[in-house]
């Protein structure tokens, strides 16, 4: 960023010009500009006097931008999503009123005269969301949307089923919905304690529903990554369709957190329906990449079922954790021949795994370098850094979390990620695509207790994976302006300071 001498005065209506195709993005900044400060924008031709010109170059990497204030502003791009953060950091160079949830009165924007070269390192910088353990409506997913769009991250990576849920109507497994989308209690504070809280939970989204919170994040060049966890996190499956099991009695849709040990069974059945549901549901999200989950799956069924030995002396497997290979191959191969990347957590490099395949790293950042050593490319999501369902400062008066003390995770922590893993060969270093952030929802049931947990650790998450990260007393003179901006959008954050 370099400062020029002096200044550039906007009054509405605002002009801009740019390219038929990149017209989304103009129109999402025009929303924001009308429902901040009733702004109104004229999309005009690029000589008609445009106060913002976007030029489209295709010398520019994908989402790197050039901004120059002026008369006219330019913004230079190769893609959409370039424009789109430029128009971000226009809104972020100006009045903390652009970023008002309540309608702010403003009658013209001052800005100073700069130009800005920019571009993210990472070009996978996600969030994940949980929408099992507690379920976010339609509206909420798209104010997460919004947020992770306002940090200039890409990915929303959507956890759409486990054991206590399946969130997304299958036409032709109706049951999944039916039953397996309500569970009948909760635990009522932490698992440990043992105590259920008999109300009943549950929701799910239809077709349609995905289609509005993908077409939100498309406007704000947020891509949307459905994940169906299996063959483990099932028993809301097998309370469904049970014959997809391994047990003969009836199981619920599970009232507890943890990992429960009902799996599928490794049946052509249980297979098919793997790779139908997730094939169904990546059919939803043309495009994008899927998430087949594979972590955290129990072998203890399949050590007693005369099936999976079955199995298992079939294919010459010499131990139980092999059967999940099966799971991953099927349903890895399909989602290709559809054209979808697959991405899986870690513990699918326990057992065979297709070429292609994009190892998301949660249990440690080791597992990033096991998997670019195998040739895979990862994402870094380690739960020592990234689990923002973690709490956030070994406060004895911080909410009920996951983990007790001595586990934390500090926005300074966050701050002090490094994306690459520590001891990587840098030859290895081109197959980390970056990094996720994770918000699990066991211990998170409300929007205000979301926002607590997503910021401002999200705040420094943004830098480390954009790649810009500095000094962390740097960052907090930045970030104190910054909470600003998240108060006038109506960011419930945990505050630096608590009382
Ligand atoms: C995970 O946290 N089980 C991916």
């Amino acid at each position: 960023m370099a400062a020029r001498p002096g200044g550039v005065v906007w009054k509405s209506p605002l002009r801009i010009s740019v390219d038929d195709e990149w017209r989304l993005v103009v129109k999402a900044f025009a929303a924001d500009l009308y429902d901040s400060i009733g702004w109104q924008v004229e999309i005009v031709a690029e000589d008609d006097t445009p106060d913002i010109q976007i030029l489209r170059r295709a010398e520019y990497r994908d989402e790197d931008y050039e901004l120059q204030t002026g008369e006219p502003t330019t913004i230079e791009a190769s893609s959409a999503a370039g424009a789109s953060y430029a128009l971000t950091m226009l809104r972020q160079m100006g009045p903390v009123e652009l970023w008002s949830s309540a309608r702010a009165e403003l009658e013209k924007i001052e800005l100073p005269r700069f130009v800005i070269n920019d571009g993210p390192k990472f070009r996978w910088r996600g969030v994940h969301l949980d929408v099992v353990r507690h379920f976010w409506d339609v509206s909420t997913v798209c104010r997460l949307i919004d947020q992770i769009a306002a940090h200039r991250l890409n990915k929303l990576h959507l956890h759409l089923n486990d054991d206590q849920g399946w969130r997304v109507e299958v036409p032709a497994w109706p049951r999944l919905t039916e039953v397996g989308s309500r569970r009948r209690s909760s635990p009522l504070g932490h698992e440990d304690d043992g105590v259920d809280d008999n109300i009943s939970h549950g929701g799910f989204y239809s077709a349609d529903d995905l289609l509005t919170i993908r077409e939100h994040a498309a406007k704000r060049c947020v891509q949307v990554v459905p994940e169906i966890d299996l063959p483990a996190h099932a028993q809301a499956v097998l309370a469904a369709y049970g014959e997809l099991g391994n047990v003969s009695e009836p199981v619920e849709v599970w009232t507890r957190w943890g990992i429960s040990d009902h799996v599928l069974n490794v049946g052509p059945e249980a297979l098919a329906f793997a790779e139908e549901a997730v094939c169904y549901v990546a059919s939803l999200f043309p495009g994008s990449p899927v998430h087949i989950g594979g972590d955290e799956c129990p072998t203890t069924e399949w050590e007693n079922s005369p099936l999976a030995q079955a199995v298992m002396a079939e294919h010459g497997f010499t131990e139980a954790r092999q059967l999940q290979g099966l799971f991953t191959t099927r349903m890895a191969a399909a989602l290709q021949r559809e054209g979808h990347e697959v991405i899986a957590w870690d513990e699918v490099l326990d057992a065979e795994v297709p070429d292609g395949t994009v190892i998301m790293a949660w249990r440690s950042s080791t597992k990033g370098i096991e998997a670019a050593t195998r040739g895979l490319d990862a994402i870094m999501a380690p739960m020592q850094f990234l689990y923002f369902d973690w709490p956030n400062s070994l406060n004895a008066n911080e909410p009920v979390a996951v983990v007790p003390a001595p586990y934390a995770t500090t926005w300074e922590k966050v701050y002090g990620f490094s994306v690459y893993p520590l001891g990587i060969e840098p030859e290895l270093r081109h197959h980390i695509r970056g990094a996720q952030a994770q918000l699990w929802t066991e211990y998170i049931a409300t929007r205000a207790h979301l926002d607590y947990m997503a910021f401002p650790r999200l705040c420094a998450f943004s830098e480390v994976a954009w790649g810009t990260s500095t000094m962390v007393s740097d960052f907090r003179k930045r970030l104190v302006i910054h909470l600003e901006r998240l108060s006038a959008m109506g960011v419930a954050y945990r505050p630096l300071d608590p009382a």
